[in-house]
């Protein structure tokens, strides 16, 4: 059995389960990243991975090639600006579209550990007076179940939590622990972890304001990436708003959403489907609130 019959059959199972694509150019990652793994199982090369894997009985095994070949980077407020522009332009918008029944809803798709749909609890318990009263219902998937087991503990180490967070927003939304750093629990519990797919169907309760999916469609080929817009964007309320990673955009795979104007890196459902066309960004930018002010403001989700 030769090596890259190894590597495609390796990349191929990671494309059945995920939609990741590990094309060619980049099969130098799989012996990097496996190689943990194959230690773990006293597997010696790639050649003997593959035996292994074609035989019955496997599944765990396969599911840890999968899991071990997912990028999970991730880091608190990754992309500041971005989410700066969230805090102070996008979510104003969507207040003064939901206030009739003050509910939210927000997606998190491919949430990895957490650390994203946590930054935006983070943001919503800072500004606890202008959400007092109101649902915020934040749902945070990911397609790989250690991921997604991580996240549920809500634990971070201290590499984690000093990436993206200043000492006082770090001070004020975890506590020191035997395993690291947890998260408040108000905040924990303010967001609903899911394993889940972002190429199946959305994710209950099926209808969102605002969804992120950032840096997750980079390693999709231009048909899935397709596929998986097409999801979000069944799944996103007609005025709603889509946010993806810095330098991402729907364009060239999709044909469903328009980039709001004047605010880069968020779009919306192009207009023949859009129940209200892309607004002009209106609401002027606030500076964000101390740290001070967002520890007294974590009861929001007490
Ligand atoms: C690079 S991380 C990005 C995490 C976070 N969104 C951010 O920008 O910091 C990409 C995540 O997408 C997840 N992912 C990959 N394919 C997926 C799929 N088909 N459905 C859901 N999540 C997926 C990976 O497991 C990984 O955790």
């Amino acid at each position: 059995m030769r090596e890259d019959f190894a590597a495609n059959l390796v990349s191929g199972l990671l494309e059945a389960r995920t939609g990741q694509q590990l094309t060619r150019d980049r099969h130098w990652r799989i012996e990097t990243a496996l190689a943990g793994l194959m230690r773990e199982q006293g597997i010696e090369n790639a050649d003997q991975l593959a035996r292994r894997l074609l035989q019955p009985g496997q599944e765990a095994l396969a599911e840890a090639v999968v899991e071990a070949l997912l990028n999970n980077e991730t880091y608190f407020f990754r992309d500041r600006p971005l989410f700066d522009q969230l805090s102070q332009k996008i979510l104003p918008a969507l207040a003064a579209r939901r206030g009739d029944t003050r509910r939210l809803a927000i997606w998190s798709a491919g949430c990895s550990t957490g650390q994203e749909a946590l930054s935006l609890a983070m943001i919503f318990a800072e500004q606890r007076m202008r959400w007092a009263g109101w649902t915020i219902e934040i749902v945070a998937t990911d397609v790989s179940r250690s991921a997604i087991a991580s996240a549920r503990k809500g634990a971070y180490s201290q590499f984690q939590v000093q990436r993206g967070l200043g000492v006082q927003q770090m001070l004020t939304c975890f506590e020191e622990a035997r395993e690291g750093w947890r998260v408040d629990p108000a905040l924990h519990r303010a967001v609903r972890f899911e394993v889940h797919n972002v190429l199946d169907p959305a994710p209950r309760p099926g209808r969102f304001d605002l969804v992120l999916c950032r840096n997750v469609l980079l390693y999709f080929d231009s048909t899935t990436r397709g596929r998986a817009l097409d999801r979000i964007g069944d799944a996103l309320a007609d005025d709603g708003f889509l946010m993806l990673g810095g330098g991402e955009s729907p364009a060239a795979h999709s044909n469903r959403f328009v980039t709001c104007r004047a605010n880069t890196n968020f779009f919306q459902h192009a207009p023949s489907r859009a129940a209200t066309a892309p607004g002009k960004d209106s609401i002027p930018i606030r500076p964000s609130l101390s740290a001070n002010s967002l520890k007294s403001n974590l009861s929001t989700f007490r």
